[in-house]
């Protein structure tokens, strides 16, 4: 009894110091700037981390080292300009402490300088393209790199029996870093490589699939954006490359959890490489996968999701650590920071504020009547290659 008064005491005369106790006044809350494609071809994206967002606080509640947590989203439609303009008006006007989402390498990337000029942390939930955790010391990345899905399915098709590849990629960041990995570490194997790209902005693949089909590869490699996947495979069933016994393999991009078991049967058998399965065996992802269903009509999550659901995670721990102050102070508590998401076990690496993580080769298998990625097989602890390679 003695200790518990002496315990309110200080707490209460801190409180009076501080000017606490009132009513909780703008200082008290942390705004998060979440601005996502929303509408648009790549509105999957925002939807799922939208929706990992706020089951993350609603199972961790809003409230962290005193301060409450705002979440604001914003439609930036997946156009650079508008997301720029976002987080200018979300920095000026709102005073938000976080900025986050980028769906898209572009809108991260046009963002990138303000992040820097304004001393607001970026958490970086979708975008893959190597380079974008060095377009501001302010940014930090909770979903992966290209390469660092791109290079173990280069080296799993060289061990198994894969000697020819055509790679078909989206012609923008991500897509050129998922070429470029493939195509070194696939060569180096001593492989042979021929590489087409297609544009990013209403693809046809059929001219591409036809080359494809001529040159008579052992694989064929592609990666297109969450969401474009469906799109894809329907053109490679019509262009008949299902029956022409060409593997198909791919990141985890294009076997997307949101429209892979849309996808019907021509998926399965597909190899891919990536760091998230809604059908990865841990605890924590059944937890997570459950709850974010029963929180959304039924919706699988997907990677996506997942970078939506540790970037808040990040940000709540860096804040507890942080006592609350946002800034350089948030990113600092940020850098190596460790814990088991329902991916598996992650870190950002205190180098480069981009995430450490496993990779894990899948196939697409029927389970239970649904399509899934089904994981085989793991390589653990895997960094970004490109900026690892950097500092060697
Ligand atoms: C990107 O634009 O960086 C991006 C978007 C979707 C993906 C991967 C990368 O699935």
């Amino acid at each position: 009894m003695m200790l518990r008064r002496t315990f309110v005491g200080i707490v209460s005369a801190a409180a009076l110091t501080l000017g606490l106790g009132g009513a909780v006044s703008a200082q008290e809350t942390m705004k998060v700037g979440l601005i996502l494609p929303m509408t648009g071809p790549f509105a999957s994206t925002g939807r799922q981390i939208e929706a990992a967002a706020k089951l993350y606080m609603q199972q961790n509640g809003d409230t962290v080292a005193g301060k409450k947590i705002q979440l604001i989203v914003k439609d930036d439609t997946g156009v650079a300009d508008v997301t720029k303009r976002l987080a200018q008006e979300l920095i000026v006007n709102d005073k938000v402490g976080v900025i986050a989402g980028f769906g898209l390498t572009p809108l991260a990337l046009a963002t990138a300088p303000l992040a820097t000029q304004a001393k607001v942390p970026a958490v970086v939930m979708a975008a893959a393209t190597s380079t974008i955790t060095e377009a501001s010391p302010f940014i930090v990345r909770t979903s992966g790199t290209l390469p660092q899905n791109a290079m173990p399915m280069a080296e799993w098709a060289s061990q198994n029996g894969i000697k020819k590849v055509v790679t078909l990629v989206s012609d923008y960041g991500p897509g050129i870093d998922a070429e470029k990995a493939f195509s070194g570490a696939f060569t180096k194997a001593g492989g042979q490589v021929e590489n087409l790209r297609v544009p990013l902005q209403n693809p046809d693949f059929s001219p591409f699939l036809q080359k494809v089909a001529d040159a008579k590869p052992d694989a064929l490699f592609v990666f297109v954006p969450s969401g474009v996947g469906a799109q894809f495979m329907k053109q490679f069933v019509e262009r008949g490359l299902d029956k022409g016994g060409i593997k198909l393999i791919a990141t985890g991009d294009v076997t997307d959890d949101d429209i892979l078991n849309g996808m019907g049967d021509v998926a399965l058998g597909t190899i891919t490489t990536h760091y998230y399965s809604a059908a990865h065996d841990s605890p924590e992802n059944k937890a997570f996968v459950d709850a974010f269903k029963k929180a959304n009509n039924g919706m699988r999550p997907n990677f996506m999701a997942v970078g939506g659901y540790d970037g808040m995670h990040l940000i709540y721990e860096g804040l507890k650590k942080t006592n609350g102050a946002g800034g350089q102070a948030l990113v600092d508590a940020m850098k190596g920071m460790s814990w088991t998401s329902p991916r598996g076990p992650i870190t950002i690496d205190p180098q480069t504020r981009d995430i450490i993580q496993n990779v894990y080769v899948r196939k697409v298998e029927r389970v239970n009547g649904e399509l899934y990625n089904v994981e085989f097989a793991t390589i653990e602890d895997v960094k970004d290659p490109v900026k690892a390679a950097k500092s060697n």
